[in-house]
């Protein structure tokens, strides 16, 4: 009797964890489709964010395709990579800039020297996105990331179309504290960035953001951002962040394919 219960709730145990496991993994495989393409919409999102688009009570995909041209890009080179040159299939619509990096494929390891926003590896690859308006880019908007205080900051820095202006700045995923490194998430301080210049009529990358309040009486200033007060360390990840994406290391060349490729247009 004692044998048979043991057996018994042996039984019933294993059975339980059977269907327990089977309701998991239907429920891990019918929800990766939703969360693939929430992912895809929280990054069509943040790119709006950046470029100043409306969000609100928008139909995200549908204005994506009307105004956003993504493209491929080596970042060394700058040059644009159709999907079907690389030998294995990278989609523009997933690419995964985490996935990419460490891809040993894909990915490449930065010197420590060079590596000043902290993030030892980064895609040989990119996607950027261009805002379009009648055919024409306005803006171009670019992805980047680097270390915080706590965390990984992953953000878009959009440029107008004479790629010196900042358009605008976003940050989608980031673990800094609320109220002193997350404060790169408040609107006021996002706003700043709109009109500043990365580079001088030189072509030299001279935005920077400060430790404290930017003395706006001073010519310098049409380079410089308010620091954030308490977060010393987040504000020095996300000026070397911008400065190593924009720098001849991120996308440096890119920047001036596309400098050479709008003078064409015009
Ligand atoms: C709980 C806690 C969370 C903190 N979070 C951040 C943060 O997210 N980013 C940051 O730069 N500093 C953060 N700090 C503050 C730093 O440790 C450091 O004190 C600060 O960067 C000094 O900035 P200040 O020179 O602007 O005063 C945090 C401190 C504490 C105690």
């Amino acid at each position: 009797m004692a044998t048979e219960s043991i057996k018994r709730t042996i039984i019933v145990a294993l059975g339980v964890c059977f269907v327990c496991s089977v309701l998991v993994s239907t429920a891990a495989v019918s929800l990766h489709y939703t969360q693939e393409e929430n992912k895809r919409l929280d990054r069509i999102r943040n790119i709006f964010i950046a470029d100043g688009l409306p969000v609100e009570g928008v139909d995200l995909k549908a204005a994506y395709k009307n105004i956003i041209v993504p493209r491929m890009i080596n970042i060394t080179t700058g040059a644009s990579v159709p999907e079907a040159a690389l030998s294995r299939q990278i989609s523009i619509e997933s690419f995964d800039i985490r996935a990419m990096a460490g891809d040993p494929e894909y990915g490449k390891p930065i010197p420590e020297e060079k590596d000043i926003a902290g993030i030892k590896r980064m895609p040989k690859y990119m996607v950027v996105y261009l805002a379009m308006q009648s055919g024409s880019m306005e803006q171009i908007i670019l992805p980047v990331y680097g270390k915080g205080l706590w965390s990984t900051m992953y953000g878009f820095i959009a440029l107008e179309k004479d790629l010196r202006t900042i358009h605008g700045i976003s940050f989608y995923e980031h673990a800094e504290t609320p109220g002193l490194g997350g404060e790169i998430d408040n609107p006021r301080w996002k706003n700043i960035w709109k009109g500043k210049q990365a580079f001088d009529q030189n072509g030299d990358l001279r935005i920077e953001v400060i430790k404290g309040f930017v003395d706006t009486s001073r010519p310098e200033a049409r380079y410089q951002i308010d620091g954030l007060s308490g977060a010393t360390h987040t504000t020095h990840g996300v000026d070397a962040l911008v400065k190593f994406w924009l720098g001849s290391d991120g996308y440096g060349p890119f920047l001036e394919r596309l400098k050479e490729e709008l003078h064409g247009q015009v």
